[in-house]
């Protein structure tokens, strides 16, 4: 697949790039173009045979058959806005988080719509479907190629063929397990875990916290 990564310059694209450029043809996207090159220059020199170059948020988005949306929650309006027009069949990806630090906590702070997923579907075309999914991986851990994440991957999502691509991408990233957490309406819930699972990770100095659930059976 052909996956472009909208503000791939960051933290979370790095991740991703590093992770899926053996096996799909990575756009890195950025509001410069020139940035977005240094970053997949990067990215190819720690993945040898991987295929990625690095562009514009709306030439990435344009070329894509994947779209992830690497942008922090302040930043989903505009970007998402200034490129509608560069979509029209995509799968969108949303990892994005809708939180604040207070300087005391992570606090959940959603939207109006009610989740960043809610308000990326209110923003895009109706023909582009979207899966929120990978708001409790770590950006650090993931941009270690070769490390086994042990965490699950909860997907919510409208879409049944949409969630099986997502859960193939997750399923490739060594050892994360794709769970279906309901229709998209229902992603503030796995949004909101990713300020709790700071917060307990920094009150418990866990590393890299991540979330898994567990069966007593
Ligand atoms: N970091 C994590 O561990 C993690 C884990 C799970 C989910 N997430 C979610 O993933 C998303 C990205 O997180 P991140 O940590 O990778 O963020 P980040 O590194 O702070 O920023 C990502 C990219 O956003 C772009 N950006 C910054 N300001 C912008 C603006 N005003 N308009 C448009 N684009 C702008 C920048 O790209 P350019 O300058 O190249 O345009 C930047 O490289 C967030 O929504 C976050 O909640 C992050």
């Amino acid at each position: 697949m052909k996956i472009a990564l909208v503000g791939g310059t960051g933290d979370i694209g790095m991740g991703f790039a590093l992770r899926w450029a053996g096996s799909h043809e990575i756009i890195i996207g950025s509001r410069k173009a020139d940035k977005a090159v240094e970053s997949a220059s990067q990215v190819a020199e720690m993945v040898n045979d991987g295929k990625i170059r690095g562009t514009d948020n709306a030439r990435a988005v344009e070329a894509a058959d994947v779209v992830v949306l690497c942008v922090p929650h302040e930043h989903l309006i505009s970007v998402t806005s200034d490129l509608k027009n560069s979509y029209s069949h995509q799968l969108v990806i949303s990892p994005v988080v809708p939180m604040v630090y207070s300087g005391k906590f992570f606090q959940f702070v959603p939207p109006e719509a009610g989740s960043s997923a809610m308000q990326a579907r209110s923003l895009l075309p109706e023909e582009v479907k979207i899966v929120s999914a990978f708001h409790t991986i770590c950006a650090a851990a993931l941009q270690e190629r070769d490390k086994e994440l042990k965490a699950d991957v909860i997907m919510c999502g409208d879409d049944a063929e949409a969630l099986d691509t997502v859960a193939g991408l997750a399923g490739e990233i060594k050892s994360l397990r794709p769970l279906k957490g309901g229709p998209l309406q229902a992603s503030a819930m796995v949004e909101s875990l990713t300020p709790m699972l700071l917060n307990v990770a920094r009150k418990n100095k866990i590393k890299d916290a991540g979330i898994k659930i567990v069966s007593e059976r």
